[in-house]
């Protein structure tokens, strides 16, 4: 039986980038379909469902992109709102990258320390790839402090997290005047999640934290968020700390990527989205 993936992309035009990948993840045929809304998706999703046996419906799966993570939520709500009992079949939301980048992140902190007990410090913590970063760091017992322009910003991000996840221990901040030095204090782990071309720190901000061993800049768009660390630098050794650009990560995102939406075809029930997405890339390891 063909696995069929049928991309339902927010944006008008389908991204080719989640095309490429669902062919190296061994996707037979892919039916992509762009401008996607909950308004719009019932057919679709109908067609999914009603066409092959019960028992084929592994087979067939859904990919929820594009460059909106909150239009992806909605519409990954939506989606499943339209199953009803063994009649569904898996979906994975990866609007924006934002679920296996942040997954890639976090695994890539966990190759250096042990999460559980730790300290970190999310910069930017409240778009959809720092947010993702700060739920699975708190989901495994890390403390996440979650920085933003905004202390509003920053708590709202902290609570929808805590709902999730009532023990997470997560304190919202805002830098003010740009001094970030009391946050940091006894931090293990440095995530830089700003928009592109955000620096937030300069390297003598950073560097010389004793705690730190691991620090990963999301933004590959230069000025860098973290000033002294290369778009492609992996695991580069700067005294103690192991420093990762956005390329020295997408290794793992991509190995994420592909396993996620190879993963998809295991079976017809599967729902992939933040958790999901990171017990992946443990496995993959
Ligand atoms: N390597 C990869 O494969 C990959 C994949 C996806 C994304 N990315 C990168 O990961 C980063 C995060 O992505 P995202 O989609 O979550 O980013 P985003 O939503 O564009 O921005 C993240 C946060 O940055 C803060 N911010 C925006 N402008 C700022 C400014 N001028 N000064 C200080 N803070 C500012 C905002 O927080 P507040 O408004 O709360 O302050 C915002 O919530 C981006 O750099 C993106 O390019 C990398």
């Amino acid at each position: 039986m063909k696995k069929i993936l049928i991309q339902l992309d927010t944006d008008p035009q389908p991204s080719v980038f989640d095309r490429v990948v669902a062919v190296d993840a061994g996707v037979d045929e892919i039916f992509s379909y762009g401008g996607v809304n909950p308004e719009n998706v019932t057919e679709l999703v109908h067609g999914a469902m009603f066409t092959r046996s019960p028992h084929d419906l592994k087979y067939t799966a859904i990919f929820v992109g594009g460059s909106d993570v909150k239009a992806g939520e909605a519409l990954l709500h939506k989606v499943q709102s339209l199953y009803f009992g063994p009649i569904r079949v898996s979906a994975l939301l990866d609007s924006n990258g934002s679920n296996t980048t942040a997954a890639a992140a976090v695994r890539t902190a966990a190759r250096h320390l042990e999460l559980g007990g730790s300290r970190a410090v999310v910069l930017g913590g409240t778009g959809p790839v720092g947010h993702r970063v700060a739920e699975i760091l708190a989901s495994r017992d890390v403390e996440v402090t979650v920085t933003s322009r905004t202390l509003e910003r920053a708590r709202e991000t902290c609570e929808i997290i805590h709902e999730k996840h009532p023990k997470a221990r997560l304190i919202p901040a805002v830098p003010h005047g740009g001094d970030f030095s009391g946050l940091m204090d006894g931090c293990q782990i440095l995530v830089a999640a700003g928009a592109a071309s955000v620096q937030f720190l300069k390297e003598e901000q950073w560097d010389s934290i004793p705690s730190l061993r691991v620090a990963i800049d999301l933004n590959a768009v230069p000025p860098t968020g973290l000033e002294g660390i290369g778009v492609t630098d992996k695991a580069k050794e700067r005294g103690h700390v192991a420093c990762y650009g956005a390329i020295g990560v997408g290794g793992t995102k991509m190995k994420v990527h592909r396993a996620a939406v190879e993963a998809l075809f295991e079976q017809n029930d599967h729902i992939l989205n933040t958790a999901e997405v990171f017990a992946i890339a443990e496995r993959i390891g």
